[in-house]
Order: structure tokens, then C-alpha cells, then sequence
């Protein structure tokens, strides 16, 4: 999956020492402003799914709503927002994660899935996983059958991927960066 030619990689611009000194933030809105690299990306992310093998794509807030709601509509597929808590107004279902500092909570509503359909997580970056194994852990709790996890940019240092693989997901990412 790290095959891409690499106009791909080049479409992110890297920000070093924001948010804080010592970060290398790896932007990806100079990839979404790219119009063929914002639909490879996409075309990259979803071709090992087309098919009809995902019910419904689940995108975190709030990068993730906007790669998340391209492949859902690539998959002909139906689009679950996960949000950082308060958004949502019907009944949710919440999960609490660690930060770097402190804690957040993410929700979904309960009835945004039934039990069985199966579901692709989408979001732009993995780090920690701290995010994504809390998205992990709505949709199992309300019975989504997760079949894979997709993200643009994968930060291996931090092992997120490999905490995804350990919980039994099939993670799909189109390129990593070292240094953090
Ligand atoms: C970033 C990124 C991922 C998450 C990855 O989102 O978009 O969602 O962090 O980090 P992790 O793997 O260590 O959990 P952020 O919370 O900064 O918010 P945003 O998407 O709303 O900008
Ligand atoms: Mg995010």
C-alpha cells in the first residue's frame, strides 16, 4: 500500500513546529485543493471495497468527515458522522479517549447503524489510534461489523496502526511519514 507514485505524498504540506514546538504537522488541506490528488487519494482509499462489500463509511470529526463522506458517495454507500460529544441531537452512544493531554469524548447515534452492516472507518491521519479505536469500539458496541479501517496518512512511530491490526482490523493507508 506505500506504491503510490510520489505526486501523491507531495500533495501534503508539512508544517513544522505547529501545533507546538517539536511537531511536524502534516496538512492535508493542499492535497484536498488538488483536484486529481484529492480523487486519487479517494479512488486509492476505496477500490479494494467497491462492490457493495460496505453498508455504510463512518467519519470522525472533523477531517474525517471530509474524506469519509467522498468515499461513502464513491461507494454508493451511506455516511455515519462519529463526533466529538454534544453535537448530536437524537440518542447516542459515547466513548471516552486519551488524548496527549487529558481526555475526549466521541458519540454516534444509536440508531445510525443496525446490528451486522458492515462498515468502513474513514479518517485523514493515524497516530496513537486513540481516536480510531474509540470509533472502533461505538461501532462494535452497537453490533457494526468493522471491515476495515482507511486512513490517508499513517505516523508508524506511533503505533496506532499496529493497536488497529491488534484489535482484529484490516487498516488500509496510502503513505507514512517519520518524524513527528
Ligand atoms: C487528528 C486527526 C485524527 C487524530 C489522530 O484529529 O485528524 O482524527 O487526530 O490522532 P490519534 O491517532 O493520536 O488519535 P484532531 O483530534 O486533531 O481533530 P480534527 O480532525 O477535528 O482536526
Ligand atoms: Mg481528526
Amino acid at each position: 500500500h506505500q506504491l503510490l507514485p510520489r505526486d501523491l505524498r507531495d500533495a501534503i504540506r508539512t508544517i513544522p513546529d505547529y501545533p507546538k514546538p517539536g511537531v511536524m504537522f502534516r496538512d492535508i488541506t493542499t492535497l484536498l485543493g488538488d483536484a486529481g490528488a484529492f480523487r486519487r487519494a479517494v479512488d486509492e482509499l476505496v477500490h479494494p471495497y467497491a462492490g457493495g462489500k460496505a453498508d455504510k463509511v463512518a467519519g470522525i470529526e472533523a477531517r474525517g468527515f471530509i474524506l469519509g463522506g467522498a468515499v461513502a458517495h464513491q461507494l454508493s454507500a451511506g455516511f455515519v458522522p462519529i463526533r466529538k460529544k454534544g453535537k448530536l441531537p437524537h440518542k447516542t452512544v459515547r466513548v471516552s479517549y486519551l488524548l496527549e493531554y487529558g481526555e475526549d469524548e466521541i458519540e454516534m447515534h444509536a440508531d445510525a447503524l443496525v446490528k451486522g452492516e458492515r462498515v468502513i472507518l474513514v479518517d485523514d491521519l493515524i497516530a496513537t489510534g486513540g481516536t480510531a479505536l474509540a470509533a472502533v469500539k461505538l461501532l462494535r458496541q452497537i453490533g457494526a461489523e468493522v471491515i476495515a479501517a482507511c486512513f490517508v496518512i499513517d505516523l508508524p512511530e506511533l503505533r496506532g496502526a499496529d493497536k488497529l491490526r491488534d484489535a482484529g482490523l484490516e487498516v488500509r493507508t496510502l503513505m507514512s511519514f517519520e518524524g513527528h
